[in-house]
């Protein structure tokens, strides 16, 4: 079959699977796009500011807190003692208080919040309080939690055979500890909030969060009252990437108690510094790992421990680092298998979900450990990939899931061996590098394989509200949320194409919990499947009525109706959409409709690990090729190539920028952005002076993306794949051709290089690749 094949089962479709531009595209770019701090302030509207603690550790001994309530423009100090329902905002687990009340769990960690006339004001004011903490050493480090043995929640693992008896057994043995650091989620609006008191005990928060629905929940717990009286509306996000799943519900919590207190609306808008102290990031790991494997590099016992900081409290953790586990074996066969995860507590900010879920981090462990062996073995990196791919036979995940579709990724990796030149590359790189002796380029070609579905089955579900009024015009809302993605866009195209109108027909909504209750959080990439489905559902019910209607008016039998750009037809009398609708409502036929879906067939029993957590998997590769001064450890990507399996996609365009996003978004992560903390627990790097993201002049000059548009086997919404995490994990490329520069160093050595590759990390490698470390 050749590759992109499968045009079979590929539907003709009039909006659908089109480049249509993200319906938001002009006014972000005009600055006409609406977000939180947008939204028109009613007069009276008073401003919160966070005051914070200084100390990573102890019990909190005493508030100072007069001055803050004398400085000019105060209305409201708000403590624990404030709170009239439950102090906290944990997601999972109850372990997370929205102020600290005796304890103190991390640097930076809210004690009070100020109330003012201006945002000015409370954050002047919020300096002024004279906080008593009784400091303990806190556990800052990995290495500090395991001293102390903390948890946030119990050690979990799972896998297959005896690992320890294959690894005995093998030919050859490597084993390392692989460190791989966190990750701001800088997305460019921070946390942003702005609650309206209502009637009684009515509040409606405007929030940027992936998830309004738990939003409401924690505003409701915190202000103890029923989920009721609490609506909560986002229309877009400047940027979520997982830091606005659970993190957005404290900061609505505050503007929702501030506006109870005061019976103002009340905004919360964080600074960039202290949204950085105040949230948490992507888990920073330690894998330690042992691998076994025969003289081509084929590996047959692998065991490895997945060492997450999780911060101080649960929050997502639990989801995370089970995450991380499952991609732990990436798309590789590894017959005996064991895969342990501890979730360890320490006293910094709560780590969250951040693009992959932990699923990066899994993952580069075992591309590290493909790398350790081609170097033991001599051997080109891609040949001992290529040799340990799920195959015919050997085609399950170490947590015993069959991967039906597991050709898909050989497939994707030979076609861009072929299309990136890699092997002649590969030669000419290596006749530079002997020519060369300052500059080292490197490459590598890494694959992805990630799986789709949330790992908490509950979760897979979701709902869309579709209105058709009596014009055609149709307004459409679901539980999903807006971030940049495209998912709203992608979402109209498929209500359009239920319709056959043009998609400006099609008006998108805000996401609310009074339209759509009951939601998941946008995320693990299933927003288009999820809500893209329930919204097909909801516009396909209306349609058929309107197909029932027409037909009876019309005398002809449904399956003679047809409609059609924007008309609806039978043989050759047709009238307008709009007209049809108004006819409709004449008749008093319904023309609203609450879709809704499950998604099938999955299932896990995390205590016995068994199960079929994903529906699918979608698949990738990216080819990257750097150069490094060995000198000044200094690094760029010169190029990179990337094919990325987006099934028959909803929007070929808007995939593109998902694809070509995540992939910059993976490299920053895995090169220059660098997260420090000092011995008191302090986070050094808090904004852009000290923590640096990628920026334009950041991407490679030769940039390659290609989608691959082979139709998902699996029926997903018009066979297309869920594509927003997935490409994150490209950034490994990257990874690993500066491996194989600093490697060129010193051919004969194993080097140890861990992310994020900073100018220092590249330098230490060196150093320790040629006996100066
Ligand atoms: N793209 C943009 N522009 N902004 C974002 O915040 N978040 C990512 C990804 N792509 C994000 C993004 C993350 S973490 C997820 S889980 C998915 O989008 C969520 O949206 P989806 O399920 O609709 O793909
Ligand atoms: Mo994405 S990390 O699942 O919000």
């Amino acid at each position: 079959m050749p590759p992109n094949d499968g045009t079979d089962l590929a539907i003709a479709t009039a909006v659908v699977h089109k480049p249509l531009p993200h319906d938001s595209a002009v006014l972000h770019v005009q600055g006409a796009a609406n977000y939180v701090d947008d939204i028109g302030e009613p007069v009276g509207t008073l401003h919160i500011a966070i005051g914070m603690a200084d100390k990573a550790c102890g019990r909190l001994k005493a508030m100072g807190l007069d001055p803050v309530r004398a400085a000019p423009g105060v209305v409201a100090v708000l403590t624990a003692t404030d709170i009239p329902g439950r102090n906290d905002v944990a997601p999972v687990f109850a372990d997370e208080p929205l102020f600290a009340d005796h304890k103190v769990m991390f640097h930076g960690q809210a004690l009070f919040a100020v109330v003012a006339r201006t945002r000015d004001e409370a954050r002047r004011a919020a300096r002024l309080a004279r906080i008593d903490i009784e400091a303990n050493t806190p556990a800052v480090t990995i290495v500090d939690a395991l001293v102390t043995g903390a948890r946030v929640q119990d050690d979990y693992a799972f896998g297959r055979g005896d690992a320890a008896a294959a690894i005995g057994r093998a030919a050859h043995r490597l084993a390392g500890e692989f460190t791989i650091g966190g990750q701001e989620h800088f997305y460019l609006e921070g946390q942003a909030s702005f609650a309206f008191p209502g009637e009684g005990d009515e509040m409606t928060v405007h929030a940027s969060t992936q998830d309004p629905t738990e939003t409401q929940h924690i505003v409701a717990r915190v202000l103890g009252i029923p989920d009721a009286f609490v609506t909560v509306e986002t229309r877009r996000m400047g940027g979520g990437f997982g830091g606005k799943e659970s993190q957005a519900c404290a900061w609505a919590a505050i503007a929702a108690l501030a506006s109870r207190v005061t019976g103002h609306p009340c905004k919360i808008r964080l600074d960039r510094d202290d949204d950085f102290m105040l949230t948490g990031k992507r888990h920073d790991f330690r894998a330690d790992w042992r691998a076994g494997y025969d003289n081509r590099g084929v590996v047959s016992g692998y065991a490895v421990t997945l060492n997450a900081r999780c911060g101080c409290s649960a929050d997502l953790s639990p989801g995370v680092c089970d995450r991380a586990m499952f991609h732990a074996g990436n798309g590789y066969w590894l017959p005996d298998v064991s895969i342990a995860s501890r979730r360890l507590k320490t006293n910094t900010v709560s780590n969250t979900a951040f693009r992959g879920f932990g699923g990066p981090q899994g993952m580069i462990a075992v591309e590290r450990v493909m790398d350790a062996i081609a170097r033991e073995r001599g051997i080109d990196p891609l040949d001992v990939r290529k040799a340990n791919l799920l195959r015919a036979g050997a085609e399950r995940t170490p947590y015993e899931q069959a991967v039906e579709d597991y050709d898909t990724q050989r497939a994707i990796i030979e076609e861009l061996e072929v299309s990136s030149d890699y092997r002649s590359r590969r030669k000419r790189i290596a006749a530079l590098n002997a020519a060369s002796p300052i500059i080292k380029r490197g490459i590598a070609l890494t694959p992805v394989m990630f799986g789709i579905s949330f790992t908490l089955i509950p979760l897979n579900q979701a709902g869309a509200l579709v209105h058709l009024y009596s014009d055609g015009s149709i307004h459409l809302n679901h539980g999903g949320t807006e971030m940049g993605q495209g998912l709203f866009t992608k979402v109209a195209q498929i209500v359009a194409e239920e319709f056959s109108v043009p998609l400006h027909f099609v008006r998108i909504t805000a996401t609310n919990t009074a339209k759509v209750p009951n939601a998941s959080p946008t995320a693990a990439s299933s927003g288009t499947d999820l809500n893209g489905m329930a919204a097909k559902i909801a516009a396909a019910a209306i349609r058929e009525r309107m197909t029932a209607f027409a037909a009876s008016s019309w005398n002809v039998a449904p399956e003679a109706i047809e409609f059609r750009d924007g008309r609806v037809f039978a043989g050759n009398i047709s009238m307008s959409f709009g007209e049809l609708a108004k006819a409709c409502r004449l008749a008093r036929v319904q023309l609203s409709h609450a879709g809704y879906y499950k998604t099938p067939e999955i299932h896990w029993d995390r205590l016995r690990a068994k199960g079929r957590p994903f529906l699918y998997f979608a698949y990738g590769a990216a080819c990257s090729e750097v150069a490094i001064d060995t000198l000044t450890g200094e690094m760029r990507v010169l190029r990179a190539d990337l094919l990325h399996d987006v099934g028959a996609s909803i929007n070929p365009g808007i995939d593109m920028g998902q694809v070509e996003g995540a992939f910059i978004q993976g490299m920053g992560w895995l090169t220059t952005e660098e997260l420090v903390y000092d011995a008191d627990g302090r986070l050094q790097t808090h904004a852009p002076a000290t923590y640096k993201i990628p920026v334009a002049s950041d991407t490679p000059p030769i940039f390659n993306t290609r989608l691959y548009t082979r139709p998902n086997p699996t029926p997903s919404i018009y066979r297309s794949k869920a594509v927003g995490e997935p490409p994150l994990m490209h950034g490994i490329s990257v990874y690993s051709a500066i491996l194989d520069a600093v490697h060129a160093t010193n051919p004969s050595g194993q080097p140890k290089l861990d992310p994020p590759c900073t100018p220092e990390s590249i330098l230490k490698a060196i150093a320790s690749l040629n006996g100066a470390g």
